[in-house]
């Protein structure tokens, strides 16, 4: 597809070939070598909700391929704030620029405004539907832990916990994996915030085995990867939001770990994990554990998504002949 929009339209050779380009893109991503494989191209960052890590590394991605970022964020920093309608957006964007990175609170917005370009549009959120360059990374960084931990993908059992019905990188992330060799999925949520049903379907028909249970109170000794996610109480509606408190059972913190996981069980977490007092998702305590993966897998979003542009943009071939040492 030109598009990157949902996990639907990767294979498991496209999401190999993207792991593969990611992989190439690394010695720049570090900083010891450089490309101008874009130079001229325009990305457009249209951001209609808050982000820090997916709106900064695709705009620095772009940049470290030779390209220039269009940045603009917020409603009110666009004319949509006037009553302009995502396909007026669309068209106008879609003149200006070559690629266009889009998030937005409404589930199937992305898709609409790339129904109207005639260039490439990666989904950098719409609503609680699908984040699927997060997924991509998510899984580019598994690959990488159980590579250095010499574990293989086919006999993973990874847990998913947290908000998993609003939780957009656990959508596509779920789905991903789909795609592979039959794992173990294990998936524990605090209750009405259940995976959706249609997933596990999904997933299940894929010849995965996927259990659900209500608690993090059980052994998971053989779970190779927690992957936790943040209460996205933003998306709740009124009775939902009302008499709801999230108890210290569904927190992932160091006595979680060393009561419930293995000694190398990896934790990953899309981020941001909330810090407010009330919050209990991802505890500071594992701030400095080697098992604590999620800093490394925001490195990992930038070679991830130069992989993206390289390859939606068909310079993915190219990028080994313009490789330069770097001069600063
Ligand atoms: N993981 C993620 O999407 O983070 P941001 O909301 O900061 O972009």
């Amino acid at each position: 597809s030109r598009h990157l929009l949902s996990v639907d339209s990767l294979t498991r050779e496209s999401v190999d070939h993207l792991m593969r380009v990611a992989a190439r893109m690394e010695p720049i991503a570090q900083r010891r070598q450089v490309t101008r494989v874009l130079e001229g191209a325009v990305l457009g960052n249209l951001f209609f909700e808050a982000s820090t890590r997916t709106r900064v590394s695709f705009n620095a991605a772009f940049c470290r391929l030779g390209g220039s970022v269009c940045d603009t964020t917020g409603f009110t920093f666009s004319s949509m704030a006037k009553g302009e309608s995502l396909y007026d957006t669309s068209r106008v964007m879609s003149g200006y620029c070559d690629a266009i990175v889009m998030r937005h609170p409404d589930q199937g917005s992305v898709a609409e405004f790339a129904a109207a370009t005639h260039v490439p549009v990666i989904n950098g959120g719409d609503g609680p539907g699908e984040h699927p360059s997060q997924a991509l990374l998510d899984f580019y960084t598994i690959d990488k832990e159980f590579t250095r931990l010499g574990k293989r993908l086919a006999d993973a059992h990874v847990l998913l916990t947290g908000d998993l019905k609003y939780g957009r990188t656990v959508h596509s992330l779920i789905k991903l994996l789909s795609l592979y060799d039959p794992m173990r999925i294990t998936l524990v949520a605090p209750p009405g915030l259940e995976m959706p049903s249609h997933l596990i379907d999904l997933v299940a028909s894929r010849g995965h085995r996927v259990e659900e249970r209500s608690s993090l109170a059980d052994d998971y000794a053989d779970v190779d990867v927690v992957y936790t996610t943040r209460i996205q109480k933003e998306r709740f509606t009124a009775e939902m939001s009302e008499g709801f408190s999230l108890s210290r059972d569904f927190t992932v913190d160091r006595a979680f770990m060393d009561k419930r996981c293995g000694r190398d069980t990896i934790v990953m977490h899309p981020l941001p994990r909330d810090s407010r007092a009330d919050a209990n998702d991802l505890d500071v305590d594992l701030n400095g554990d080697p098992r604590l993966a999620i800093f490394r897998q925001t490195d990992n979003g930038i070679p991830v998504r130069m992989a993206i542009f390289a390859t939606l943009l068909q310079v993915d071939e190219l990028i080994e002949k313009e490789l330069r040492p770097v001069r600063w």
